[in-house]
């Protein structure tokens, strides 16, 4: 079964999430119901290269059955991808189908796809629609609502991008059943740091479905995978540009989170387990930096750290010292002069945002 979620955004026009099993058959199908796609012809398919000989020959199937005219683009799979040489490759080979204004581009993949199609399809002519087509979890939960694009330089990921957002999302949780367990993983720290932020409801929801989750039970991660997108599409709609002081709660856990991965070598733990390591660090500093009883932090730190245990994301044995992950902290793009603001959660659904001295940053990773 199939459900659909729709997101609204301030100043942009809805789209649909439609979540579920087979929706991907369909995808032809329900683009020709958006009313401005319905004389719509020309497609760009970007996929990556473990995607494309799983999913590709399906999403096309679908698009040609609609009378859609797809082609389609591999790009070698892994971060690396997100990379302007390979946008520009892609922008070139758009030019060179003649495809004009009307066309569409289709982000078949997980994260890394999502961003990179989106950020060709928000300046190829100064934009065209884009459409995200999620397979990793993390996708589906997160990076696939919501508007971001971005493509990596030397000196930091993401830090050339637009906001954009998406005219239809299509995840179909057939997918998930080829994502390896690491991606598995990945996406249910993200969806623990959602639960977290979100509200008693889907925290608890979460906490006594998360045996079910990590086993990869379809129906519990269909509904999970529901209750983010929701979520998230709250949290921009409040928020879409980052510019509120609302949509950076999406980054609980990514301060050090983020420190971790570079420390250690990006690769050598995965996103989802810095980022689950960075939750709990949060709540330990919560409980030093938050005038809140100890007590009252601790209670909630021990439900966390069950949830995340749960979900198969482990304390992580690393090997960094507190004063690298600082300096790692400090360059992030998301500290402000000089100051590194974390995600302070002192209870479910009860966060703020707030500035950390170096001091007090050391002394809690020490
Ligand atoms: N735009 C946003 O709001 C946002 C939010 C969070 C993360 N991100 C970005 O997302 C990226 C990470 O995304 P990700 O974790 O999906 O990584 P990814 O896109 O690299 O996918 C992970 C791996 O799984 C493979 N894969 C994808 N779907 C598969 C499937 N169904 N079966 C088998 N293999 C499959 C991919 O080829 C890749 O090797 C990062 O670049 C990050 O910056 C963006």
């Amino acid at each position: 079964m199939a459900t659909k979620v729709i997101v609204q955004l301030p100043g942009e026009r809805d789209y649909a999430v439609r979540i579920g099993s087979g929706v991907i058959g369909k995808l032809g199908q329900s683009l020709r119901e958006i009313e401005r796609f319905a004389n719509a012809r020309d497609v760009l398919v970007i996929t990556d290269s473990n995607v494309a000989p799983l999913y590709l020959a399906q999403v096309k199937a679908s698009l040609a059955a609609a009378n859609f005219k797809a082609a389609d683009i591999t790009v070698p799979a892994g971060e690396g991808t997100k990379d302007i040489a390979v946008a520009s490759e892609i922008w070139s080979a758009m030019a060179q189908l003649a495809f004009g204004r009307d066309c569409l581009v289709v982000a078949l993949g997980g994260g890394v796809v999502g961003d990179l199609a989106g950020f060709v399809a928000s300046t190829y002519m100064r934009g065209v629609p884009v459409v995200q087509v999620p397979t990793t979890l993390l996708a589906m939960v997160d990076s696939s609502v919501g508007g971001k694009t971005a493509v990596n330089l030397a000196e930091g990921k993401n830090l050339v991008g637009t906001f954009f957002q998406p005219s239809f999302v299509c995840a179909d949780t057939d997918t998930l059943a080829t994502l390896p367990e690491r991606e598995w993983r990945c996406g249910c720290a993200e969806v623990a740091k959602s639960a977290v932020i979100d509200s008693d409801d889907f925290f608890f929801w979460m906490l006594e479905h998360a045996q079910a989750m990590a086993e990869r039970d379809d129906a519990v991660a269909a509904e999970a995978i529901q209750r983010c997108v929701v979520f998230k599409a709250g949290v921009v709609a409040r928020d879409k540009t980052e510019s509120a002081g609302v949509r950076e709660c999406l980054n609980y856990g990514h301060t050090l989170g983020h420190a971790i991965e570079a420390c250690t070598g990006y690769g050598t733990f995965s996103h989802g387990a810095a980022v689950a390591e960075g939750m709990r660090f949060a709540v330990r500093l919560a409980a030093d930096v938050l005038e809140e009883s100890r007590e009252a932090i601790s209670e909630f730190a021990e439900a966390q750290a069950d949830l995340l245990d749960t979900l198969g994301l482990a304390p992580l044995d690393y090997d960094a010292t507190p004063e690298d992950l600082l300096t790692a902290m400090k360059r992030d793009k998301k500290t402000r002069g000089g100051e590194v603001r974390f995600v302070l959660a002192r209870d479910i659904a009860n966060w703020e945002i707030v500035p950390v001295s170096d001091e007090a940053i050391l002394q809690a990773l020490r």
